[in-house]
């Protein structure tokens, strides 16, 4: 029986990764950790640790105390924030993964690092970017993310760290909110639409990206990491695919539920991101060596999306 870390398990992906790691583990199994102080814990992220990645002595100290066999390392600055803070951002992105690393190398640890489509730039296709296209990003993130997939790789042909990684797409999730990325809109905009029937984007009508909903990523993840070591045959980050669209196809999906939802466009700093990105990823490998399928379209997707919060949403 594995026993899990997960690091930055209280952001956008960490909250619903453990609760999935915790039904197939058990509570006890995966042990939640964020740099944030939580005065009072609620049972559901209990047992939980306060921890910086940047601190190798108590990141290898708590890996030691409790016995850990995986680490899912999940704690990193987003690309709209990284924009803001790029050295920040390298340094966390950077040398947190070479924390984890070097532990998993010397204690013969597996490891789950999420990559991202960041990892493209203007220079690749726009649509349907091949696993081994041009990676070029323009984004301190996308750097981050490009320079920590070669490592990941290095360190599995270099050391035989187990280490496996899935380059994301924009995640839509109705539990936690997202954490200062490009694609943060498409979660917005639900709030939004159920609260005031109104939204104001900050990417332009037809900006299409990579998106998925989250329960698709987490089977992802699950999926990745519980394959056989011989399927991963990619030790950079694989391509998944799930939907492409754009606000404008989302607010029309919305308005099908919601038909008074007005839309406005008002392009910030983060289409200059949005652009460098692809519209679609080519994901055959993944498909290939471990499987992979998503579920939810966009459809299906929003319907989902739109019960979920509208208990949550009070004077809908
Ligand atoms: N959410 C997406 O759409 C998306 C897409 C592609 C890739 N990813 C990647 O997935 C991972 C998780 O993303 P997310 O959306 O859950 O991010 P998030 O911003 O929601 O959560 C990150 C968490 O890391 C924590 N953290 C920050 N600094 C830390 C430190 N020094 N030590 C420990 N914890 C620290 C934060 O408190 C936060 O809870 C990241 O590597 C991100 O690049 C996310």
């Amino acid at each position: 029986m594995p026993k899990i870390l997960v690091t930055g398990a209280l952001g956008q992906i960490g909250t619903e990764l453990c609760a999935a790691l915790r039904l197939i583990h058990g509570q006890e199994q995966v042990i939640a950790s964020d740099i944030r102080i939580l005065n009072d814990t609620p049972f559901a992220i209990r047992p939980y640790v306060q921890l910086d990645v940047l601190d190798k002595i108590a990141l290898h100290a708590l890996i030691l105390k409790e016995k850990i066999t995986e680490v899912y390392h999940l704690a990193a600055t987003l690309s709209a924030t990284g924009e803001k803070h790029p050295l920040k951002a390298w340094e966390l992105n950077m040398q947190g993964l070479f924390n984890v690393l070097d532990i998993a190398k010397t204690d013969k640890l597996k490891i789950f690092w999420p990559s991202s489509i960041a990892v493209f730039g203007p220079t690749g296709n726009k649509a349907f970017s091949q696993q081994h296209s041009v990676t070029a990003p323009t984004t301190a993130y996308g750097i981050s993310k490009v320079a920590g997939e070669l490592w990941c790789k290095y360190y599995h042909e270099q050391y035989g760290v187990d280490v496996r990684s899935i380059r994301y797409p924009g995640l839509i999730s109705h539990t936690a909110p997202p954490g200062g990325g490009t694609t943060d809109y498409a979660v917005d905009i639900f709030h939004q639409a159920l609260k005031h029937r109104h939204y104001t984007c900050f990417l332009k009508p037809h900006t299409t990206l990579p998106m998925m909903y989250m329960p698709d990523a987490i089977r992802a993840t699950l999926q990745l990491m519980s394959a056989p070591a011989d399927k991963v045959k990619i030790r950079i980050g694989y391509n998944v695919h799930a939907l492409s669209f754009s606000p404008e196809q989302l607010a029309q999906e919305i308005g099908k539920h919601l038909p008074s939802l007005k839309i406005y466009y008002k392009p910030d700093d983060r289409q200059v991101i949005a652009d460098s990105w692809p519209t679609s990823v080519d994901d055959h490998h993944a498909r290939q060596d471990w499987h992979w399928q998503h579920e939810f379209e966009l459809d299906t997707m929003v319907a989902d999306m739109l019960k979920n919060l509208k208990q949550l949403v009070q004077h809908i």
